[in-house]
């Protein structure tokens, strides 16, 4: 049952021609009503095309390709790891995101060396009196480690099955960004609460970059604000943490995954 679209078509005879159902006169009165004041057949059509523009592009599935129903390796559990690191990826950026409305970025309060600091303070309270915070913290500090273990199976998944040949070459570079990136994440993460084993982290932070030849002073003066540690870090590591990175890491996933989807996943080799 077509709709054509002409301006002079008379809506109203051709569905008082029609033998309909009640349901489908309700559905098709709505339809005309709506067609009449917003064109919407015309904007549905348009999304009709663009759906099967988008899915004409999509590569058959590696089961449909190779005909693998009923084979008990149709399920290749080690080939869902990528897709694990996004979801992990979510739940630690949505965890990390109310987390934020009680952290304070801020190493106010300590006088001498060892002293608890206005960002320790706040994590503090949001494990011992935010409602539900010591679970929030749990569940960003795990989805943080299980992105890291996934994602680096990952790479050893790609790696042993050879879909890093030509001509995904591109997305294991682009995979190299990503790992790199989700290790500064935890980095930068680790460092936030200003506790001992945080300080300690970034000195040793500190020390690499200034072990770096030739640009290891600029490069500690830019990642942790100076050679000693103090507010500046703690800045840095922040805004890293929450807003640098979620950007960057974000686009690089879309892409990532984009190219995935227009490249099809590698048979094994
Ligand atoms: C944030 C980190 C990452 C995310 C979220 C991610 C996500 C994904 C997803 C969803 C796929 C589809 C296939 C699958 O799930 O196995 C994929 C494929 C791929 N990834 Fe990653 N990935 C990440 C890191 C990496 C790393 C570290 C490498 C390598 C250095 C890499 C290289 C590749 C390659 C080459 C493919 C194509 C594999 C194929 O066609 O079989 N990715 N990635």
């Amino acid at each position: 049952m077509s709709l054509e679209k002409k301006d002079d078509y008379d809506h109203d005879a051709w569905l008082k021609e029609k033998d309909l159902t009640p349901i489908e006169t309700v559905f098709l009165t709505a339809l005309v009503w709506l067609d009449k004041r917003l064109r919407i057949v015309d904007y549905l059509e348009l999304l009709e095309t663009l759906y099967y523009r988008a899915n004409l592009q999509m590569p058959k599935s590696h089961t449909e390709q190779y005909d693998l129903d009923n084979k008990f390796w149709y399920w290749y559990p080690l080939y869902s790891l990528g897709f694990l690191s996004v979801i992990a990826y979510l739940v630690a950026s949505i965890s990390g995101a109310l987390l934020g409305f009680y952290y304070s970025p801020s190493t106010a309060g300590a006088v001498a060396a060892g002293d608890a600091t206005a960002a320790y303070d706040s994590v503090v309270l949001i494990l011992q009196d935010l409602q539900f915070g010591y679970m929030l913290r749990s569940i960003h500090r795990w989805s943080a480690q299980f992105m890291v273990a996934a994602v680096f199976l990952h790479m050893l998944r790609v790696y042993f099955t050879g879909a890093y040949k030509e001509p995904r070459e591109v997305n294991w570079i682009l995979g190299v960004v990503l790992i790199s990136l989700t290790l500064l994440f935890g980095f930068s993460g680790y460092v936030l609460p200003w506790k001992q084993l945080s300080f300690w982290a970034a000195q040793i932070g500190v020390e690499m970059a200034l072990a770096t030849p030739l640009v290891g002073e600029w490069a500690a003066q830019l990642m942790f604000g100076g050679f000693t540690l103090g507010q500046a870090t703690l800045v840095r590591m922040y805004i890293l943490h929450v807003f640098v990175l979620p950007f960057v890491v974000t686009a690089l996933i879309a892409l990532h995954v984009g190219i995935v989807w227009v490249q099809g996943i590698a048979e094994p080799h």
